[in-house]
């Protein structure tokens, strides 16, 4: 069989176990890895001793993309990068006429999304994002459920989403905490949120309206030990008081310091050489926001409202789809350091409870998948690797029009927190 190269654009933790790995492994038979780009070279040696089948693999650095590209011919890019230069990537691809393979999101913004979509236009390559939540097995049958007209034309979806402290305080530690490196938190998070809405609900968003606040985070926030920026916690002098840090760290593994997105203390050793994960969840140059609340009015008439707390006890969140003809709720909930969570009452797992209008409740139980992300990461990497499964009964492989979509809700969001106003989307999204 011949096999689809692929060149990896940031080395990112992601990339290694995401995609990297895999192509190593599993898609060995049908994906090669010929090229991987970063600014940093450390992430090159980090990604050698992670995954040692990556020795051979060539390394470039950003100023020599052209270079991998002719050097390497690949099929395939797979941006991977921090938020703010998939935009670039993308773009070069498609002048390239390949095939681009985007994390979410697609981009920071909107106006740069939908440059996206119109160099995609002139572009003989393609865009696919890589919304990973969709191919959770509990979403695919929300999904499936919605579509199959069980409780009848859809006319409003509740969904609250929790992120835990550690979870949410490790945003506050990296880049993904500034506005302009991850478009904030209502788009570089909640758009796998809004995309699972637009995706369940067939919906094109209309109109947005939010409230937000920074109420955890920054220097304001009620457990900031002083007002003194440029603290990392590595190397924190007042981690002990540091009631964030205290939740999880004994006294000895306070050498290090946990980063939720590697799952792993990165201690004392150097992950990379341009940025800290370690940054003060205190300091004042965050300027994103931690807790929000927005509607959503679809062309389609369905209504959303929507809220996120990055600092919540624990993890997980609520959500109903209400419908002329019934009505479906799941809920789903995990925590660390063994806290009592909200009682499921059937077993401890996620299930679907369907409550037609006029009858009573049938609840449905749906086989959990092992992996990353609830089971969609194994799922995602066999439609990207090994092409989409043709047995599957409705489309899950999310294009750029469905990043273009979730992206312009969470910039309006952000935009409509600070301004006030309603935004209104039916001008350019189709
Ligand atoms: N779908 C999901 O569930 C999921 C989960 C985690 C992360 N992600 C996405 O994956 C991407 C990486 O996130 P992460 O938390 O693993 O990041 P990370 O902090 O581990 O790595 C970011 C990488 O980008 C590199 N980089 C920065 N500027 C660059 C440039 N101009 N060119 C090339 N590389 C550059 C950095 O050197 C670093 O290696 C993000 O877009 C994020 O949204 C998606």
């Amino acid at each position: 069989m011949e096999r689809k190269k692929y060149a990896v654009c940031g080395v990112s933790s992601r990339a290694m176990y995401g995609y990297i790995t895999p192509m190593m492994r599993q898609f060995s038979n049908c994906a090669e890895l010929v090229g991987m780009l970063d600014i940093d070279p450390l992430r090159f040696e980090v990604c050698r001793e992670r995954v040692p089948e990556t020795k051979g693999v060539p390394c470039y650095s950003a100023a020599e993309f052209e270079k991998m590209l002719s050097e390497t011919n690949p099929d395939a890019l797979i941006i991977v990068c921090m938020d703010c230069h998939h935009k670039d990537y993308l773009l070069a691809g498609l002048q390239h006429d390949l095939e681009v393979i985007s994390e979410k999101p697609m981009t920071t913004n909107t106006a740069d999304a939908l440059a996206v979509l119109e160099a995609e236009k002139k572009s003989r390559g393609k865009v696919i994002c890589t919304f990973n939540y969709r191919y959770n097995p509990i979403h695919s049958k929300l999904r499936e459920m919605v579509w199959s007209g069980k409780i009848g034309r859809v006319t409003h979806v509740d969904l609250n989403w929790y992120i835990d402290i550690r979870h949410g305080s490790s945003y506050f530690n990296r880049w993904n905490r500034m506005r302009e490196n991850s478009g904030s938190l209502s788009i570089h998070k909640s758009s796998h949120h809004f995309d699972l809405v637009n995706w369940w609900v067939d919906g094109i968003p209309e109109y947005v309206h939010a409230f937000g606040a920074l109420n955890h985070y920054g220097p304001d926030g009620e457990f900031n030990p002083s007002k003194r920026d440029g603290r990392h916690c590595r190397d924190c002098t007042e981690k002990r008081q540091c009631a964030y840090r205290r939740r999880w760290e004994t006294r000895a593994s306070a050498m290090g310091t946990y980063d939720d997105h590697i799952g792993a203390f990165v201690s004392p050793k150097k992950l990379f050489t341009t940025y800290r994960p370690d940054q003060c969840i205190f300091d004042s140059e965050i300027n994103i926001y931690d807790t929000f609340i927005a509607n959503v009015k679809y062309r389609n008439g369905v209504l959303l409202n929507y809220s996120a707390n990055f600092s919540t006890p624990y993890e997980g969140y609520r959500l109903a789809i209400n419908g002329t003809r019934g009505r479906l709720e799941t809920l789903e909930f995990c925590g660390d350091g063994g806290r009592a969570l909200p009682n499921l009452n059937d077993g401890g797992t996620q299930y679907i409870d369907y409550f037609p209008i006029f009858a009573g409740r049938e609840r449905i139980h749906v086989p959990a998948v092992e992996g990353g992300h609830g089971g969609g990461d194994g799922l995602i990497q066999e439609d990207i690797f090994m092409g989409e499964d043709p047995n599957r009964k409705f489309d899950i492989l999310a294009k750029s029009v469905d990043g273009l979509r979730a992206i312009a809700i969470g910039d309006a969001v952000f935009c409509s927190i600070q301004d006030g106003t309603v935004h209104d989307l039916t001008g350019f999204i189709e």
